[in-house]
């Protein structure tokens, strides 16, 4: 008889939930919706609770090209930027098991959309009116800087569906603080206990 320990029995989908546990091998949650809705400040709040890492493809981008997303736009076009940006996601995608916010524009891109297939994917969603609270006034978002309202509705008729076509549940971000949430993120994924 050997001295070794029995190996553990394999864990039920039911014991990795309430372990705060998912099977390995993908994030734990994805962030996606519109440049403002705060999937930055939602990501960290939810990594802090979860006892995981946070990653932001953005960040991971100007990482590895050593230069700003706005120099990227500017100097190689967006459809180069989006083809960097499905490069980043397939990386995180397969690297992190914590929480994942990806850019605003990613679910423009088939491919990427095609990489989070099967993930619990998480749409934070905010109206119009939230949109030009947050970032109307932000020079440093020249997508909404002429006329915000009319931008922001334009885009998001482009956006809307591929949010909603992507992700397991939406959750709205109007009028919540970011613990606020974080919290109902948490209750989409049934995540009661973390
Ligand atoms: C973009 C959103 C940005 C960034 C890039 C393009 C978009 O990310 O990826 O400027 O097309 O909506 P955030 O949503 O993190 O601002």
């Amino acid at each position: 008889m050997s001295d070794a320990p029995e190996p553990a029995p394999p864990r039920s989908a039911a014991d990795s939930r309430r372990a705060g546990g998912r099977a390995p091998g993908g994030p734990k949650v994805v962030l996606i919706g519109p440049m403002g809705v705060g999937k930055s400040t939602v990501g960290a709040l939810l990594a802090e609770r979860l006892g995981t890492g946070y990653r932001d493809t953005d960040a991971d981008i100007v990482a590895a090209e050593g230069r700003e997303i706005s120099d990227i736009f500017i100097e190689d076009g967006e459809p180069r930027f989006r083809e960097l940006e499905r490069a980043a996601v397939r990386a995180a995608v397969a690297e992190h098991t914590g929480v994942l916010a990806l850019g605003g524009g990613a679910i423009l891109d088939p491919g990427t959309r095609g990489l989070l297939s099967g993930l619990p994917v998480v749409y934070l969603s905010m109206d119009v009116e939230e949109a030009v609270r947050r970032v109307g006034l932000n020079t440093a978002r020249p997508l909404l800087a002429v006329n915000p309202r009319r931008q922001w509705r334009e885009l998001m008729e482009a956006r809307r569906h591929l949010y909603t076509e992507a992700a397991r549940v939406v959750v709205a971000t109007d009028g919540r603080t970011p613990e606020e949430v974080a919290q109902a993120v948490l209750d989409a994924l049934e995540w009661k206990d973390a």
